[in-house]
C-alpha cells in the first residue's frame, strides 16, 4: 500500500452523505489518509467542515463506469451504502451494487475493501432473517468473494447522536412514561457506540493483506431493548418507565407505532424493528487482534448514551439518520430556467420590508424549522406533516441537526437544504410525498435605499393532473400559510436576540 512510512493510504469512501460515511471521512483525514468520496449529489458535501480536504467525485454504486473512475489509484475502498428504504427490490439493487463494487475494486488493484454490515443471529437460516439483515449479509458475502481482501464489520444497534437507533430509543423513552411494547423488547442485543465503530473502520484499512473475513463488533453490554430503555431513562434523569410487553405487536405494527411517536419514519423504523426480533450478540472479538482496544474501550451503553445526549445538548451532531437522501425525492437542484422542463411552475411570491438589519433577518431565516417552527399557522404545518406520515413520508418532525446553523444537504423537517448563500438565500427542497416537486426560497436582501427586504418564493412543479389539482386545492390556504409566514419572519427579525446559554433539547 502507499503507506510505508506513514504517508497515509488513499481511501475511497462511499456513503459520505450518510450517517456513518459522513463521520468516517474526518476520522480518516485526521489519521493522515487521503480521501476521495463517491457521492450521487456531490453538492451535498460542500458545506462539511472537511470538504476542502477531501476529493469528491460524482458517482453511483449501481453505475460501473462511475465506480471504475472512482476506484482509480485507491488503496482502500469503503462500502457504506445501502438501498434500504428505496422500496421495490432493494435486495436486488444492493446485490448488483456490491457485485459492481467488488469487480471494479479488483480491476483497479484496490488492496482492501471495508464494509460495515449488520450482525446476524447465529444458526438462523437466511430465509428466516429479516429482508434487511439478509441483504446486509449477502452484500458481505459478495464483497468477500470479490477476490479483494475484504473486512466485513458486523454491528447490531449503533448508539451515537443522530443515529436512527438512538433517536428511536430516545424518543420512545422520553415521550412514553408507560409503554405497551412488542415482545421484541425481550430480545438480547449488543449495542456499540459510534466512536468504536469508527475506530474499527479506520483501523481496518491497515489489516494485513492475508486477512479477508467478517468480524463481529459490539460494546461490552448485552441487554434487552427493555433494559436499554430503562437505562436511557435513568441517564436522561427521567422517572422510571413502566414497560408492559404484549405478544400481538408485529414488526409491521411496531414500525407504525415508532413512526407515530418518534421522528424516525416508518420506512426506516420497519427494517430496524424487524431486525430487533433476532438476538444479535457478538460471537467473537477477533477484531482486537488487528485493531487493538485502548483501555476502557469499546465503551458501554451508558457511556455511549451519555456522549450522544451531550452532543445533542451541545448542538454538535455531525451527521444524522436523515443525512442520506429520501428515496424518491428529486436530487436535481432547482433549475434557474423558470420554464424548466416545458411544464408549468406555480409560484407563490411574497415580499415585504423588514424593520431590522439584513443580518438579523438572516438569523431568523437560517434558524427556521425544528423547535422554531415555520412562523405561521402551526396547526396547518403539523397536519401537513401528519398527512405525509400517513402516506409513508418523512413527516415534519425530523427537526434540525444544529439549532442555529444549516449546511447544504441538511434535512430540515420535511425539507432538505439545497442551497445556501450565507446572509442572503436559503433554498429548501421538499421531501414530503407530493404529486410534483416543490421548493421554498427565502431571501434576506438590502434594497438600493439601504432598507432590508424579505423575499419568499414557494415553487411547485406539478406531476400530471393530480399535481395541478393539488396546487389548486391548497392555494386558498397560501395567503394564510405563506403570507403569515413572511409577516412573522419579518416580525421575528425585528425582535431582540434572546440571550442566555443553550438549553437542553428534550425530544419533541
Ligand atoms: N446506522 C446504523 O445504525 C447502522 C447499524 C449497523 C450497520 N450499519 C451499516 O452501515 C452502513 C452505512 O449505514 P448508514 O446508517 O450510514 O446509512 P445512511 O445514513 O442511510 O447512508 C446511506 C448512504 O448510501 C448512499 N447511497 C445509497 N445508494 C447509493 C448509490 N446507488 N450510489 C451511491 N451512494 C448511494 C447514500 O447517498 P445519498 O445521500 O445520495 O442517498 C448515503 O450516503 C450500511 O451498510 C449499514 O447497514 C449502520
Amino acid at each position: 500500500m502507499s503507506d510505508d512510512a506513514g504517508t497515509g493510504l488513499r481511501c475511497l469512501v462511499t456513503g459520505a452523505t450518510g450517517y456513518i460515511g459522513g463521520r468516517l471521512v474526518p476520522e480518516l483525514l485526521s489519521e493522515g489518509h487521503r480521501v476521495r468520496c463517491l457521492a450521487r449529489s456531490p453538492d451535498r458535501l460542500r458545506d462539511h467542515p472537511w470538504a476542502d480536504r477531501a476529493e469528491v467525485v460524482r458517482g453511483d454504486v449501481t453505475d460501473a463506469d462511475s465506480v471504475r473512475e472512482a476506484m482509480r489509484g485507491m488503496d482502500v475502498a469503503y462500502y457504506l451504502v445501502h438501498a434500504m428504504g428505496t422500496g421495490g427490490d432493494f435486495e436486488r439493487t444492493d446485490r448488483e451494487a456490491a457485485r459492481i463494487f467488488g469487480e471494479q475494486a479488483r480491476a483497479a488493484g484496490v488492496r482492501r475493501i471495508v464494509y460495515l454490515g449488520g450482525l446476524t443471529p447465529a444458526g438462523v437460516p437466511a430465509r428466516e432473517l429479516s429482508p434487511h439483515l439478509r441483504s446486509r449479509a449477502e452484500v458481505g458475502r459478495i464483497l468477500l468473494e470479490s477476490g479483494v481482501p475484504t473486512t466485513v464489520l458486523r454491528a447490531a444497534v449503533i448508539i451515537g447522536s443522530g443515529s436512527a437507533s438512538f433517536e428511536m430509543l430516545r424518543y420512545l423513552t422520553e415521550r412514553l412514561p408507560v409503554m405497551v411494547t412488542p415482545s421484541w423488547v425481550h430480545t438480547r442485543i449488543q449495542p456499540i457506540g459510534v466512536r468504536d465503530v469508527l475506530r474499527y473502520l479506520v483501523g481496518s484499512a491497515r489489516m494485513p493483506d492475508d486477512v479477508s473475513r467478517a468480524f463481529d463488533i459490539g460494546g461490552p453490554d448485552v441487554l434487552t431493548y427493555r433494559e436499554m430503555m430503562r437505562r436511557y431513562a435513568s441517564i436522561a434523569g427521567l422517572p422510571p418507565r413502566l414497560i408492559v410487553s404484549v405478544p400481538v405487536l408485529t414488526p409491521r405494527l411496531s414500525s407504525h407505532w415508532v413512526g407515530l411517536v418518534t421522528p424516525v419514519p416508518r420506512s426506516i423504523a420497519r427494517p430496524l424493528t424487524e431486525s430487533l426480533r433476532h438476538e444479535v450478540v457478538c460471537h467473537e472479538h477477533d477484531i482486537a487482534r488487528y485493531v487493538p482496544d485502548p483501555p476502557g474501550r469499546p465503551i458501554g451503553l451508558d457511556e455511549a448514551v451519555e456522549l450522544a445526549l451531550q452532543r445533542v445538548q451541545d448542538a454538535q451532531v455531525v451527521t444524522r439518520w436523515s443525512s442520506a437522501s429520501v428515496s424518491g425525492a428529486p436530487s436535481d437542484p432547482l433549475p434557474t430556467d423558470p420554464d424548466w422542463a416545458g411544464g408549468s411552475l406555480y409560484t407563490d411570491h411574497r415580499e415585504l420590508a423588514v424593520d431590522a438589519s439584513q443580518k438579523a433577518l438572516w438569523r431568523v431565516v437560517e434558524g427556521i424549522g425544528g423547535d422554531n417552527g415555520w412562523y405561521s399557522f402551526p396547526l396547518a404545518w403539523a397536519v401537513r406533516g401528519w398527512l405525509d406520515r400517513l402516506v409513508g413520508g418523512v413527516g415534519l418532525r425530523r427537526g434540525r441537526r444544529d439549532a442555529a446553523r444549516l449546511r447544504v444537504g441538511d434535512s430540515l423537517d420535511f425539507w432538505r437544504v439545497e442551497e445556501i448563500e450565507p446572509g442572503h438565500l436559503l433554498r429548501l427542497r421538499a421531501e414530503m410525498r407530493l404529486p410534483g416537486l416543490a421548493w421554498l426560497e427565502m431571501y434576506a436582501e438590502t434594497d438600493d435605499r439601504g432598507r432590508t427586504r424579505y423575499r419568499q418564493r414557494a415553487l411547485f412543479h406539478p406531476r400530471g393532473l393530480l399535481g395541478h389539482a393539488y396546487w389548486w386545492s391548497v392555494s386558498p390556504f397560501h395567503a394564510l400559510v405563506f403570507g403569515g409566514m413572511a409577516r412573522n419572519i419579518a416580525k421575528a427579525a425585528a425582535q431582540p436576540v434572546p440571550a442566555g446559554p443553550r438549553e437542553h433539547t428534550p425530544a419533541r
